[in-house]
């Protein structure tokens, strides 16, 4: 693909796509993450003399409607004080623009447009007539096939990769395209469900793949042993089956955890109790991952080559079950593996156990980050690479 970094920008009208769909409580924004990790492109695209827009979404609201709940002025007024610089939002932008150079606009929610979503060609071409070069920079929205992330790069005199999202492509590459061996990959969250493809696909090319979470419940029930109340998935039970079929033929695995933490109800006032996995009783639910298993992950982390990470192995909210996510989250920083994880809940893990400088790579993708896991070319990258061979 063409590289923004390779471009010359001076005095060019460059529009860079960023994902700054960051959380927002009463005007302000919550956890600011993605809008630092898209400065370094920002500020690029200024060092390089360009007359700057930038566009995203944030949240999800009804096309063809303003609503001041998802207004990007939170996010304005953020880049205000980052780049010490008057950043303009600007709400009426499809007819045309005026931006000096060296100025930065920030575009109203690209989701308040009719058509964004349906990737329309209309609206496409209207935000591809704005620019002079278009930048695709939001790694974290890039599996979306929408007007601003996908169409307008069609119409684009020129659309590149932002160094964001080249960043992005290249950790991911490094981790699972040639990764350094042993390959450990640890998917946790709640339901085996929403991660079944991601599942999938890892089961094969990994050496390790870690179960952790909800998931690991069904992976327990699977190789025959009770969970009580657990949350888990009786309809899945043959297909965890499938996928340690599939992870031993390829000469992995994927452990069954020897101990569990349980309570008796989802609180945070619950009392943990470590149980052996043949020990839990019909009122029990499991929560985290016991001590020995954390034990045992922990010495799995520490000779892997490469690690990547989506999903907490237990309820970390609750600190009395955060136990296995923190052990987990410690065994990784410590390791001298590369490491990448991606992911909202567990980038909160990383917050919660102070071990962000410690890892490798940390993605600004949560379904993006998925889709790359489970193999599928992402369709922003897809018309990247049509772009540069034309
Ligand atoms: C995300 O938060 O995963 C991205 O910003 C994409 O948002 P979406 O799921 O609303 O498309």
């Amino acid at each position: 693909v063409i590289k923004m970094t390779d471009l010359d920008l001076s005095g060019k009208r460059v529009l860079i796509r960023e994902d700054l769909n960051v959380p927002v409580k009463e005007g302000k924004v919550t956890s600011d993450a993605r809008i630092r990790a898209s400065l370094p492109t920002i500020k690029l695209a200024l060092e390089k003399g360009a007359k700057v827009m930038v566009m995203s979404h944030l949240g999800r609201p009804t096309e063809g409607e303003y609503d001041a709940q998802y207004s990007m002025q939170p996010v304005v007024d953020y880049l205000n004080d980052a780049l010490t610089q008057n950043v303009r939002l600007v709400t009426d932008y499809l007819d045309g623009v005026e931006v000096a150079d060296n100025e930065v606009v920030v575009f109203e929610n690209v989701r308040f447009n009719v058509g964004e979503k349906k990737d329309d060609e209309t609206l496409a071409k209207q935000l591809a007539a704005l620019c002079d070069v278009y930048v695709m920079d939001a790694f974290g929205t890039a599996h979306r096939a929408q007007a601003s992330t996908h169409g307008v790069g069609l119409f684009a005199p020129i659309a590149c990769a932002g160094p964001l999202l080249a960043a992005e492509l290249d950790a991911l590459g490094k981790a699972l395209d040639n990764p350094a061996r042993p390959l450990v990959a640890i998917v946790g969250g709640s339901k085996v469900s929403t991660k079944l493809t991601v599942l999938d696909s890892l089961s094969t090319v990994v050496d390790q793949l870690v179960a952790g979470g909800g998931i690991a419940n069904t992976f327990i029930a699977a190789a025959g042993y009770p969970v009580g109340k657990s949350l888990y998935e009786k309809d899945l039970i043959a297909e965890a089956n499938k996928l340690t079929d599939a992870a031993r033929a390829n000469n992995g695995d994927i452990p069954v955890p020897t101990d569990v933490v349980v309570g008796s109800e989802f609180s945070e006032s619950a009392v943990a109790t470590i149980k052996n996995v043949n020990e839990i009783t019909d009122e029990d639910m499991i929560f985290d991952i016991g001590p020995e298993t954390a034990n045992t992950l922990a010495k799995i982390i520490e000779k892997a080559g490469t690690v990547v990470w989506n999903g907490p192995v237990g309820v970390f909210e609750f600190d009395q079950f955060g136990n296995g996510t923190e052990a987990i989250a410690n065994a990784i920083a410590k390791s001298s593996a590369f490491s990448i994880a991606g992911g909202g809940d567990t980038l909160a893990a990383i917050d919660k156990y102070g071990v962000a400088g410690d890892i490798s790579y940390i993605s600004t993708g949560g379904g993006a980050f998925l889709e790359f896991l489970e193999g599928k070319k992402l369709p922003a990258v897809a018309m990247l690479e049509k772009r540069a061979n034309v």
